[in-house]
């Protein structure tokens, strides 16, 4: 496989959560407008966004970090198959057991949706200072936008209102502003304040 369409259909057939086409191409392009060169993932997957990413230039690098040990060995296998074994450290834990000691110009939050908070806590530390922070999933597949009366399964519930928490801890955060914008599954960019 060398083919990114390849990778997305792997992803398909195999139930693994990948990032939406129109998340994607947003995020992308928001890495080459604002020249993103240092990027942190939290949640590889099969390496599909690591290597979007790694593949807008090669002067980009990320860090990629996967708990789970089959999507782990498939996304290694993905970034060798891509030859972005240069641009893509790839870790396997879970990245709240993970301490790094370098800077990022966008951390890229896009692993357990009920955490998203404990992961922006964990690595607020580890941002630029003009950097940013891009949260996917904030719509969380529409249900965050729902009516809860109309959500029947208590997990999705517990979800949807801990992206809600996420969310209210964004917006009415004292150091970083927010904007969520309506594109894909609801992707959200935080940057400081000032
Ligand atoms: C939505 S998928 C990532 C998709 C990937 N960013 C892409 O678009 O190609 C989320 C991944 O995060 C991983 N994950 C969940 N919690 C995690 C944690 N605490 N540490 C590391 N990985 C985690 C899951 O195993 C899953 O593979």
């Amino acid at each position: 496989m060398s083919n990114i369409n390849e990778l997305k259909q792997y992803a398909k057939l195999n139930n693994i959560p990948i990032m939406q086409d129109e998340g994607i191409d947003f995020l992308t392009s928001f890495i080459v407008k604002k020249q993103i060169k240092n990027i942190l993932e939290i949640g590889t997957a099969i390496g599909y966004s690591a290597i979007m990413m790694a593949n807008l230039n090669k002067d980009i690098h990320v860090t990629t970090i996967e708990k789970d040990e089959v999507r782990y060995m498939e996304a290694l296998k993905n970034i060798k198959k891509f030859n972005l074994e240069d641009r893509i450290t790839l870790i396997f834990n879970d990245a709240l057991n993970v301490k790094l000691d370098s800077d990022f110009d966008l951390i890229f939050i896009d692993a357990a949706k009920g955490k998203n908070k404990d992961f922006f806590e964990h690595f607020e530390g580890n941002l630029s200072p003009y950097g940013y922070i891009i949260t996917d999933n904030m719509h969380f597949h529409g249900y965050v936008l729902m009516n809860e009366d109309e959500i029947t399964s208590k997990n999705i519930l517990g979800i949807v209102r801990k992206i809600k928490d996420y969310t209210y801890f964004l917006e009415n955060h004292m150091l970083y502003k927010t904007t969520i914008y309506d594109v894909g599954d609801g992707v959200a960019v935080t940057e400081r304040r000032g």
